[in-house]
């Protein structure tokens, strides 16, 4: 990581139930402007990972640190105003109400001042929901209602977006449309934390992997040397086809 930390959590154990803890000691860091992926086998505690540092999930031990600040057990309505936003995996639109409304309803936490205008930055960044915008969310397609959802995330203005499987249940082609802004999100200013179990998508546009096992990292580096990592690729992201090899 060559940027100061914006995101760091340092020996996070959180779960849902008292004593019975999912993850189990996690410490990762996220830079500045980076794209950071979160990989790893079903029930590793990834979703429940970021769930934690959103303030989704308690905590029962060790911080989450955010542009400086700790904000370990933070209410997810708080972390809003500290500068995180999160899309969780499922449910992240309101599928009976417009994509305005969606929008708005996302940015009215901060009040209807400059309401309009944030909408517009989103129909700018998001053409097609433009084109849609008076349209059900749950009328729309899944690539286009998961953009629905990361346009929600950033009506707040995050400095942080976290993303749980934005992939899932998306044709490759549409996959790399989501992936694709992404990574024009970032270019504008906005780090990302991106749980994936799409492996070679998301190495492809991050920058630095970690590899969650049983509730801690249990490897990190580079996006592209994990996924040539055999001991990796064998072990947690699925063996790869004969002949796939080199760097995603
Ligand atoms: N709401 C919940 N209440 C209790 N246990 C839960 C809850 N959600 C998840 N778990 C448990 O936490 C463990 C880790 O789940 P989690 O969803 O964090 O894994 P994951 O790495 O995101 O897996 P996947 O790749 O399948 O999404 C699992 O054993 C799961 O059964
Ligand atoms: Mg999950």
């Amino acid at each position: 990581m060559s940027a100061a930390p914006i995101l760091s959590t340092a020996g996070l154990v959180a779960g849902y139930d008292p004593g019975v803890p999912i993850v189990r000691g996690a410490s990762i860091a996220v830079g500045r402007g980076e794209i950071v992926v979160v990989l790893g086998p079903n029930g590793a505690g990834k979703s429940t990972l970021i769930k934690a540092i959103a303030g989704l999930v308690p905590i029962s031990a060790g911080s989450v640190v955010l542009a400086g600040r700790d904000v370990t057990r933070t209410p997810a309505h708080r972390m809003v105003h500290e500068g995180l936003a999160f899309v969780p995996q499922t449910e992240n639109v309101f599928p009976r109400m417009s994509v305005d409304d969606n929008l708005r309803v996302a940015g009215a936490v901060f009040g209807r001042a400059g309401l309009a205008a944030r909408v517009d930055a989103m129909y700018a960044l998001f053409p097609d929901l433009a084109r849609q915008r008076r349209l059900d969310a749950g009328r729309l397609s899944g690539g286009q209602r998961q953009m629905v959802a990361v346009a929600r995330a950033l009506m707040v203005g995050p400095s942080v977006l976290m993303l749980d499987e934005p992939s899932a249940g998306l044709s490759p082609k549409l996959v790399a449309e989501v992936f694709a802004k992404l990574v024009e999100i970032r270019e504008g200013g906005v780090t990302i934390l991106l749980v994936e179990q799409n492996a070679k998508a998301a190495l492809a546009i991050g920058d630095r992997a970690y590899v969650l096992v049983e509730g801690r990292e249990r490897h990190e580096g580079p996006a592209a040397a994990l996924w040539d990592d055999p001991a990796v690729a064998e072990l947690y992201l699925g063996v790869r086809p004969v002949g796939d090899g080199g760097a995603p």
